[in-house]
C-alpha cells in the first residue's frame, strides 16, 4: 500500500490513511529518561565523559542546553556527547533564567542538583510545562534547606536558591514519580549524611543504576532507595539502549495490523519500563526477546513483534504495580485495545491528568472521536469492547505521546484520520517517529 501519512499541507497536522501491515527492522534513538541523567550525572563527576547513542529528544536538549547555561563545556556531535565533568560543586551560577522547555525531567531533576549549590537559579519552562505540578520536589528539597519559591498555583518558574551542604533526610513521598526520587537522591549527593527515599510503588530506577555507573553506592530495598552524601562521580563512557518508550509506538502498531513482522534492535529494557510487553504478552500477542544483555549497567535487547489475529483474552485491567510499570504507555495501551476489540479498565493512574496534556481526557476525547465507546473516571477510564475504530479528526493537544498514540490507531482505522497539531510536536521525544513509521509501513 502507498505512504501512510500524507501531508495536508505544511501546517502541523498530519493525515494517516490506513496500511496493511509494518514489516522492516528499527533501531531507536537513545532512551530519554537515562540520556537526561546519563548528561547531569556526567556534569558532575570529575573528568570527562562520552555518551553515545544519546536521544534525539529534544527534551534532552533541554538539559544540555541548562547545562551549559551552568557552566559545563558540552560537545555533541550527532549521537556523541561528550561532556567535561566540573564536579559535584563546580557548576557555575548562570546569568540568565534557565528553560526546561517541555520537559519535566529536565525541570525536577536539575532542581534536585541546584538545591545543593550556593547560588539562585530560575528555571521555567513552555506554556505545557508551566501548568504541571512543582510543589511534589519542592518540598522535599526544601526539607533538605533549600530555598524554593514557586507560583501560588504550585507551578514554575521555579527559583532555587541551593544551601552548602544540604540536610539529609528520611522522606516518604505519597507520588510514585521517577522524577521526585531523582531530584532527591541527586540533592542527597550534596547532603550530609544518608539521605533515604521510600514511594508508594517502586518506579523506574535508571539513576539509581547510572550512580552506581559513575561510582557512588545506592542501596535499594523494595520501596525504599539510600546513598550517602558526599560521594564524588567518575567520569565514563557510556552508551545509551534505544528509547522503549519509543519502540511501544512501533510495537502496538505492529501487532494491531496482522501480517506485520517487526525486528527493533537494541532497545532498553529496564523492568521498571516494560509493564507494557507484560500486558501484551497477558493477551496473547507473539513476542520474542533476543539478544539480551547488559550495556551502562541497564539490560537491553532486541525486540521481534508479529501481528495479531485474536488476542486469547479479550480484557485488559491495570492499577497499582501495572500503573508505574507502564506510565507512558498506558494511553498507548487503551489506543491498541480500542484497535483490536479488547476491554480495558484503568485505575489509580490520577497521574496521567498531569502530564504534558491531561492524557486522560486526551484518550477518550480522541478514542470517542474513532467510534469507541470509553467512560471517563477521575484515575482512569474504562473502555468497552467495540467493533473496528473509524478514522476521525484527532488532536495531539501538543503532546507527542498522544500524536503517536493517534496515528498508531489510525493505522488501522477504517479511513483515513487527520491529526491536529501532530507534525513537530513529537520532536519532544522522538523527531524521527513520522521518518520512520513510513520506512516500515506496507
Ligand atoms: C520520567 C518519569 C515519569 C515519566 C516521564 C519520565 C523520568 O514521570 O512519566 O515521562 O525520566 O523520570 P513521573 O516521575 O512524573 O512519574
Amino acid at each position: 500500500m502507498a505512504n501512510a501519512l500524507q501531508d495536508i499541507d505544511d501546517g502541523e497536522a498530519v493525515r494517516v490513511s490506513p496500511i496493511t501491515r509494518l514489516r522492516g527492522e528499527l533501531r531507536l534513538p537513545g532512551d530519554k529518561s537515562i540520556s537526561h541523567r546519563a548528561a547531569i550525572l556526567a556534569a558532575l563527576a570529575n573528568d570527562e565523559s562520552v555518551i553515545e547513542n544519546f536521544s534525539s529528544a529534544a527534551d534532552c536538549s533541554a538539559t544540555l542546553a541548562c547545562l551549559r547555561a551552568l557552566g559545563v563545556d558540552i560537545d555533541r556531535d550527532g549521537s556523541t556527547v561528550r561532556i567535561k565533568g566540573v564536579g559535584s560543586s563546580g557548576l557555575r551560577e548562570p546569568s540568565q533564567t534557565l528553560s526546561a522547555d517541555n520537559s519535566g525531567t529536565t525541570m525536577r531533576l536539575l532542581a534536585g542538583v541546584l538545591a545543593g549549590l550556593p547560588f539562585t537559579t530560575t528555571i521555567t519552562g513552555d506554556e505545557s510545562l508551566l501548568r504541571r505540578p512543582m510543589r511534589r520536589v519542592a518540598e522535599p528539597l526544601r526539607l533538605m534547606g533549600a530555598e524554593i519559591e514557586l507560583q501560588s498555583n504550585g507551578c514554575a518558574p521555579m527559583r532555587v536558591t541551593g544551601r552548602q551542604p544540604l540536610r539529609a533526610i528520611e522522606y516518604k513521598t505519597p507520588i510514585a514519580s521517577a522524577q521526585i526520587k531523582s531530584a532527591v537522591l541527586l540533592a542527597g549527593l550534596a547532603a550530609n549524611g544518608t539521605t533515604r527515599l521510600q514511594e508508594p510503588q517502586p518506579t523506574r530506577d535508571h539513576t539509581e543504576r547510572l550512580l552506581r555507573e559513575f561510582g557512588v553506592p545506592v542501596e535499594t530495598n523494595g520501596n525504599a532507595v539510600s546513598l550517602e552524601g558526599g560521594s564524588s562521580l567518575q567520569g565514563r563512557s557510556l552508551l545509551i539502549p534505544g528509547d522503549f518508550s519509543s519502540a511501544a509506538f512501533f510495537i502496538a502498531a505492529a501487532i494491531s495490523l496482522p501480517g506485520s513482522d517487526l525486528l527493533i534492535r537494541d532497545v532498553g529494557l529496564n523492568p521498571t519500563r516494560t509493564g507494557f510487553l507484560a500486558t501484551l504478552q497477558a493477551i496473547g500477542a507473539e513476542i520474542e526477546i533476543l539478544d539480551q544483555r547488559t550495556q551502562s549497567g541497564e539490560p537491553v535487547g532486541s525486540i521481534r513483534v508479529r501481528g495479531l489475529t485474536s488476542p486469547k483474552r479479550d480484557r485488559i485491567e491495570i492499577f497499582g504495580q501495572g500503573v508505574a510499570d507502564a506510565i507512558d504507555e498506558l494511553p498507548l495501551v487503551a489506543f491498541l485495545a480500542a484497535s483490536i476489540g479488547c476491554e480495558m479498565e484503568l485505575r489509580e493512574a490520577e497521574e496521567l491528568r498531569v502530564k504534558e496534556t491531561d492524557r486522560i481526557a486526551a484518550t477518550v476525547t480522541n478514542l470517542t472521536s474513532m467510534g469507541a465507546v470509553i467512560e471517563e473516571r477521575e484515575d482512569g477510564w474504562l473502555l468497552r469492547r467495540g467493533g473496528r475504530l473509524q478514522g476521525a479528526q484527532l488532536s495531539s493537544f501538543n503532546d507527542h505521546r498522544i500524536a503517536m498514540c493517534c496515528a498508531v490507531a489510525a493505522l488501522s482505522a477504517d479511513g483515513p484520520s487527520t491529526i491536529e497539531d501532530a507534525r513537530a510536536c513529537v520532536r519532544v521525544s522522538l523527531p524521527e517517529f513520522w521518518q520512520m513509521l513510513v520506512s516500515v509501513s506496507e
